[in-house]
């Protein structure tokens, strides 16, 4: 099986660490290594060989010298010159993969997710290995513990080997139909990896997304190797639509199945969620990375890079200090960060 992993995102909720220039999948957040290298680290001792890594030409020295570091082979790194969301970025990690292997079977892994049991990770792909050989696209259940709006709902179905079909997928519901999903107890979280069959992913793309399948194609047909770099045409890629796997085919097709995945998966999607899983939490719930001074504080996340932070009387808050910036959040407000993000790229 051969893995491919998406790095191509902009990681904006984790400000002021995660920049345009440095998003968080390059950054070592949950332990001495980055998000990318744990990524293949979990990979290790499975049969998961050779991974394609896909990313934004702008990010491609960062990538190839984090794979480095990491040693062993890998099976290239393919530059996208604009992001089109993670749909296209499949297909063109797929329709590579089928020039080099005979329609290898892909894991579509994000580079920016924290596994904290990499054996009950790996368990669970080699099930669902089986179902993507049978011709299905595989995902991996998360049982959710809140309404959150920013995933995609499994509803499972009828039972299919080592794992279940799907009934239904729905990306990103709003909170009220997130809430009555959770309520039923029938939904899981989509984690965002994928298993499938390169054929199978092409020829549901074909179908449900025609215009995006046919510009990624001649995007491949016009493929150059450049070291370990696979570029591709500018021009061509620019005219892709924009889409993620979810909505351009997850939503749509009728061959999506699922295996659980119960092995202590985060997306860290925000400052909040690292705080949530650090085990390293001191007596009154607080996390501290750096240099810091506490007093009167309790279940809180600060991050000191540069400088030292002292915190007096405040509860639930999130200090994040780089030598440009420092953001100081309310935790449960931390999803917003991304509009302040959004007004510095207006000001620029
Ligand atoms: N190469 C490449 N190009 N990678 C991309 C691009 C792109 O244009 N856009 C995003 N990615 C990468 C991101 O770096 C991340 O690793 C992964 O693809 C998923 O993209 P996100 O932008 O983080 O997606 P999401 O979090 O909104 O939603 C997805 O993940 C959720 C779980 O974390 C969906 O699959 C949801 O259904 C799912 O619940
Ligand atoms: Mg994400």
């Amino acid at each position: 099986m051969k893995p491919v992993v998406l790095a191509g995102g902009s990681g904006s909720r984790l400000w002021p660490k995660s920049r345009a220039a440095l998003p968080k999948q390059f950054l070592a957040l949950t332990s001495e290594q980055t998000m990318l290298q744990e990524t293949l680290q979990r990979l290790d001792g499975s049969s998961a060989a050779n991974p394609i890594v896909i990313c934004n030409d702008a990010h491609r020295f960062l990538v190839a010298e984090q794979l480095r570091q990491m040693g062993g082979d890998h099976g290239g790194i393919i530059l996208e010159p604009v992001g089109r969301n993670t749909a296209p970025a499949i297909a063109l990690a797929a329709l590579h993969a089928m020039q080099t292997d005979d329609d290898p079977v892909l894991l579509v892994l994000a580079a920016d997710h924290l596994i904290k049991d990499s054996a009950g990770f790996q368990a669970a792909v080699s099930k669902a290995n089986e179902l993507a050989m049978d011709g299905n696209l595989v995902t991996f259940g998360i049982v959710p513990d809140q309404a959150h709006t920013g995933y995609g709902y499994i509803k499972g179905g009828e039972a299919i080997g080592v794992g279940m079909k799907v009934d239904e997928f729905v990306e990103k519901p709003d909170l009220a139909t997130a809430q009555q999903y959770v309520d039923s107890g029938n939904y899981f979280w989509n984690s965002g990896m994928f298993m499938f069959k390169a054929s199978v992913y092409l020829a549901e793309l074909k179908k449900h997304a025609p215009e995006m399948y046919s510009i990624c194609e001649q995007a491949i047909a016009s493929e150059s190797k450049d070291l370990d770099f696979i570029r591709i045409d500018p021009e061509i890629f620019a005219t892709c639509p924009d889409d993620s796997i979810d909505y351009a085919v997850m939503e749509k097709t009728a061959l999506a199945a699922m295996v659980p995945l119960d092995a202590g998966w985060s997306d860290v999607g925000s400052w909040s969620s690292l705080w949530e899983t650090a085990d390293n939490k001191d007596e009154k719930g607080n996390v501290i990375v750096g240099d810091a001074i506490l007093e009167g504080v309790n279940n809180s996340y600060i991050n000191a890079e540069e400088r030292l932070i002292a915190v007096v009387g405040l509860d639930d808050v999130v200090v994040v200090e780089t030598k440009d910036a420092v953001m100081v959040a309310n935790k449960n407000k931390v999803q917003d960060i991304k509009n302040v993000v959004n007004k510095l790229k207006a000001e620029q």
